[in-house]
């Protein structure tokens, strides 16, 4: 038994994952959030451990959860409570992967009571959270680090511009346009594009197969 899993190509190695939304307060009761349910990041983190490595998994709010002795899971709710958190362990890690839907603007402003209404017209102004990605691009040594895109328009094009932002070693490129891909489905279509801009289209698939190719690509990385 101690024998198979010392085989495990990911054994020894610990890999931070990212997953779900983040929830901005506007007051006490209410906040900017997004669709995202978890999953990917849920599937990435479980994939992982399967492959021999520890996961400290950070999530958004999210309904799923997980038992598994190799993974610590730790639920956060705003960008910066996912920004401290990653922080925190980033150091000890030698993967990072941000699947995480990481809100791009939260309130200045957080009211202390519950707005109550009126007749006037009613707006909130917002200020951009940190990009947690990139703030890992920057203090990298090396991890090897791997994002996401979400692109509607110049995928390819986007998503390469990304790479160099962030200082990413992989991009995984989420296609919103394909039918049966995207938020709340159980399928994804994902294109990669590595740092020498090498594109490899992956089929429909579900996530807990793009979960598969996803660690694929980390093994390798090891393999090469
Ligand atoms: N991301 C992050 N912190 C943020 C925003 C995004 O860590 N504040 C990460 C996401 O987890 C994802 C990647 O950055 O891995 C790309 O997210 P995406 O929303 O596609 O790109 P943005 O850089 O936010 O740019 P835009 O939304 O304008 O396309
Ligand atoms: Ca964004």
């Amino acid at each position: 038994q101690d024998d198979i899993l010392n085989k495990l190509p990911l054994k020894g190695k610990k890999i931070l994952v990212t997953a779900g939304p983040t929830y901005e307060a506007i007051d006490p009761v209410r906040f900017i959030g997004n669709h995202s349910s978890g999953k990917m990041g849920f599937d990435i983190a479980i994939e992982a451990t399967r492959k021999g490595a520890e996961v400290i998994l950070i999530t958004g709010p999210t309904h799923l959860s997980v038992q598994n002795s190799l993974i610590n899971l730790i639920r956060v709710t705003s960008a910066q409570d996912m920004y401290n958190a990653c922080h925190q362990y980033y150091d000890e890690v030698d993967v990072a992967i941000a699947a995480a839907a990481v809100a791009d603007y939260r309130p200045i402003n957080i009211a202390n009571h519950k707005i109550k209404k009126n007749d006037a017209a009613f707006t909130i102004a917002l200020e951009k959270t940190k990009d947690i990605l990139a703030s890992l691009g920057e203090v990298k040594r090396n991890q090897f680090l791997i994002g996401f895109a979400l692109e509607t328009e110049n995928e390819i094009e986007h998503a390469k511009q990304k790479i160099q932002k962030k200082n990413l070693d992989l991009i995984v490129l989420n296609s919103l346009n394909d039918k049966g891909a995207g938020f709340g489905l159980p399928t994804n279509k994902v294109t990669f594009i590595d740092k020498d801009h090498n594109v490899e289209p992956m089929n429909l698939k579900s996530k807990e197969d793009v979960a598969i190719d996803i660690i694929s690509k980390v093994i390798q990385h090891y393999n090469a």
